[in-house]
Protein backbone atom coordinates (compact mmCIF):
# COMPACT_ATOMS: atom_id res chain seq x y z
CA UNK A 1 0.00 0.00 0.00
CA UNK A 2 1.95 3.58 -1.07
CA UNK A 3 2.47 6.55 1.34
CA UNK A 4 -0.27 9.11 0.44
CA UNK A 5 -1.68 12.38 1.74
CA UNK A 6 -5.33 13.11 2.21
CA UNK A 7 -6.95 16.42 3.39
CA UNK A 8 -8.67 16.32 7.07
CA UNK A 9 -11.10 19.10 8.48
CA UNK A 10 -12.33 19.26 11.44
CA UNK A 11 -15.63 21.22 10.38
CA UNK A 12 -17.03 24.42 13.27
CA UNK A 13 -18.98 21.85 15.08
CA UNK A 14 -16.73 19.83 16.14
CA UNK A 15 -14.48 22.74 17.41
CA UNK A 16 -17.50 24.43 18.87
CA UNK A 17 -18.16 20.80 20.99
CA UNK A 18 -14.48 20.54 21.90
CA UNK A 19 -13.58 17.13 20.47
CA UNK A 20 -10.72 18.26 18.54
CA UNK A 21 -8.75 15.49 20.85
CA UNK A 22 -11.00 12.86 20.25
CA UNK A 23 -10.89 13.25 16.39
CA UNK A 24 -7.22 13.53 16.36
CA UNK A 25 -6.95 10.69 18.75
CA UNK A 26 -8.66 8.25 15.89
CA UNK A 27 -6.29 9.23 13.27
CA UNK A 28 -3.03 8.75 15.55
CA UNK A 29 -4.77 5.27 16.35
CA UNK A 30 -5.54 4.40 13.26
CA UNK A 31 -1.89 5.21 11.92
CA UNK A 32 -2.49 8.45 10.12
CA UNK A 33 0.25 11.07 11.12
CA UNK A 34 -0.66 14.92 10.87
CA UNK A 35 1.82 16.38 9.04
CA UNK A 36 0.37 19.65 8.89
CA UNK A 37 -2.56 21.52 10.49
CA UNK A 38 -3.74 25.28 11.19
CA UNK A 39 -6.55 26.50 12.61
CA UNK A 40 -8.69 29.31 10.40
CA UNK A 41 -12.32 30.60 10.04
CA UNK A 42 -13.64 30.18 5.96
CA UNK A 43 -14.60 33.20 5.15
CA UNK A 44 -17.76 32.56 2.60
CA UNK A 45 -15.16 32.73 -0.58
CA UNK A 46 -12.77 30.47 0.83
CA UNK A 47 -16.43 27.77 1.26
CA UNK A 48 -17.00 28.48 -2.00
CA UNK A 49 -14.76 27.66 -3.69
CA UNK A 50 -13.15 24.95 -1.56
CA UNK A 51 -17.00 23.16 -1.89
CA UNK A 52 -16.95 24.44 -5.63
CA UNK A 53 -17.87 20.95 -6.86
CA UNK A 54 -20.86 20.60 -4.84
CA UNK A 55 -22.25 24.13 -6.54
CA UNK A 56 -25.42 22.94 -8.07
CA UNK A 57 -26.21 20.54 -5.29
CA UNK A 58 -29.60 21.21 -2.96
CA UNK A 59 -27.45 21.63 0.51
CA UNK A 60 -24.68 23.81 -0.86
CA UNK A 61 -25.67 27.11 0.60
CA UNK A 62 -26.35 25.50 3.99
CA UNK A 63 -23.17 23.70 3.87
CA UNK A 64 -21.29 26.99 2.76
CA UNK A 65 -23.36 28.46 5.66
CA UNK A 66 -22.17 26.00 8.54
CA UNK A 67 -18.56 25.58 6.90
CA UNK A 68 -18.02 29.77 7.92
CA UNK A 69 -20.12 29.70 10.89
CA UNK A 70 -16.96 29.09 13.54
CA UNK A 71 -13.39 28.11 13.12
CA UNK A 72 -11.88 25.08 11.98
CA UNK A 73 -8.69 22.89 11.84
CA UNK A 74 -7.57 21.88 8.70
CA UNK A 75 -5.39 18.97 8.53
CA UNK A 76 -2.75 16.88 6.21
CA UNK A 77 -2.69 13.26 7.60
CA UNK A 78 0.07 10.99 6.04
CA UNK A 79 0.44 7.19 6.20
CA UNK A 80 -0.19 4.20 3.71
CA UNK A 81 -3.58 4.10 1.73
CA UNK A 82 -4.72 7.49 3.92
CA UNK A 83 -7.37 8.38 1.43
CA UNK A 84 -9.40 5.28 1.67
CA UNK A 85 -8.26 5.17 5.45
CA UNK A 86 -9.42 8.37 6.84
CA UNK A 87 -12.49 7.54 5.49
CA UNK A 88 -13.24 4.78 7.39
CA UNK A 89 -12.09 6.40 10.27
CA UNK A 90 -14.77 9.16 9.30
CA UNK A 91 -17.33 6.70 8.28
CA UNK A 92 -20.15 7.33 5.82
CA UNK A 93 -21.20 10.87 5.21
CA UNK A 94 -24.54 10.71 7.14
CA UNK A 95 -24.33 9.28 10.52
CA UNK A 96 -27.09 7.43 10.24
CA UNK A 97 -25.80 5.26 7.97
CA UNK A 98 -21.95 5.02 9.29
CA UNK A 99 -20.42 2.30 11.00
CA UNK A 100 -20.72 2.15 15.14
CA UNK A 101 -16.77 3.00 16.19
CA UNK A 102 -16.53 5.75 13.40
CA UNK A 103 -16.31 9.60 14.06
CA UNK A 104 -19.22 9.88 12.49
CA UNK A 105 -21.36 7.41 13.84
CA UNK A 106 -20.02 7.97 17.37
CA UNK A 107 -19.94 11.70 17.40
CA UNK A 108 -21.94 13.74 14.22
CA UNK A 109 -25.28 15.12 14.98
CA UNK A 110 -26.33 14.87 11.27
CA UNK A 111 -25.66 14.53 7.74
CA UNK A 112 -24.96 18.68 7.72
CA UNK A 113 -22.83 18.71 10.76
CA UNK A 114 -21.07 15.77 10.51
CA UNK A 115 -17.54 16.78 12.30
CA UNK A 116 -15.16 16.02 9.76
CA UNK A 117 -14.36 15.99 6.12
CA UNK A 118 -11.94 14.32 4.61
CA UNK A 119 -10.87 14.17 0.77
CA UNK A 120 -12.35 11.60 -1.71
CA UNK A 121 -9.91 10.59 -4.23
CA UNK A 122 -5.88 11.00 -4.88
CA UNK A 123 -6.72 14.15 -7.57
CA UNK A 124 -8.94 15.65 -4.98
CA UNK A 125 -6.48 15.16 -1.89
CA UNK A 126 -4.02 16.65 -4.27
CA UNK A 127 -6.18 20.06 -5.08
CA UNK A 128 -7.34 20.54 -1.49
CA UNK A 129 -4.03 19.87 0.39
CA UNK A 130 -2.61 23.13 -2.16
CA UNK A 131 -5.72 24.81 -1.36
CA UNK A 132 -4.85 25.26 2.34
CA UNK A 133 -0.72 24.62 2.63
CA UNK A 134 2.26 25.63 1.10
CA UNK A 135 4.92 22.63 0.37
CA UNK A 136 6.83 24.48 3.20
CA UNK A 137 4.16 23.79 5.42
CA UNK A 138 4.40 19.81 5.26
CA UNK A 139 6.28 18.15 7.82
CA UNK A 140 6.49 14.57 7.17
CA UNK A 141 8.37 12.42 9.84
CA UNK A 142 11.89 12.55 9.52
CA UNK A 143 11.43 9.76 12.78
P1 LIG B 1 -18.27 16.63 3.30
O1 LIG B 1 -17.45 15.39 3.27
O2 LIG B 1 -17.65 17.82 3.96
O3 LIG B 1 -18.66 17.02 1.80
C1 LIG B 1 -19.78 17.82 1.51
C2 LIG B 1 -20.71 17.96 2.68
O4 LIG B 1 -22.04 18.32 2.38
C3 LIG B 1 -20.84 16.62 3.38
O5 LIG B 1 -19.64 16.31 4.04
C4 LIG B 1 -22.06 16.85 4.26
O6 LIG B 1 -21.74 17.40 5.52
C5 LIG B 1 -22.87 17.88 3.46
N1 LIG B 1 -24.12 17.31 2.95
C6 LIG B 1 -25.37 17.70 3.30
N2 LIG B 1 -26.29 16.98 2.65
C7 LIG B 1 -25.63 16.09 1.87
C8 LIG B 1 -26.03 15.04 0.97
N3 LIG B 1 -27.31 14.77 0.72
N4 LIG B 1 -25.06 14.32 0.35
C9 LIG B 1 -23.75 14.60 0.57
N5 LIG B 1 -23.30 15.56 1.41
C10 LIG B 1 -24.23 16.30 2.06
Amino acid sequence: MPVERTLSIVKPDGVARNIIGDVYRRFEQAGLRIIAARMLQLSQADAEAFYGVHRERPFYKDLVKFMTSGPVIVQVLEGEGAIAKNRDVMGATDPKKATLGTIRADLATSIDENVVHGSDAADTAAREIAFFFRETEICPRTR
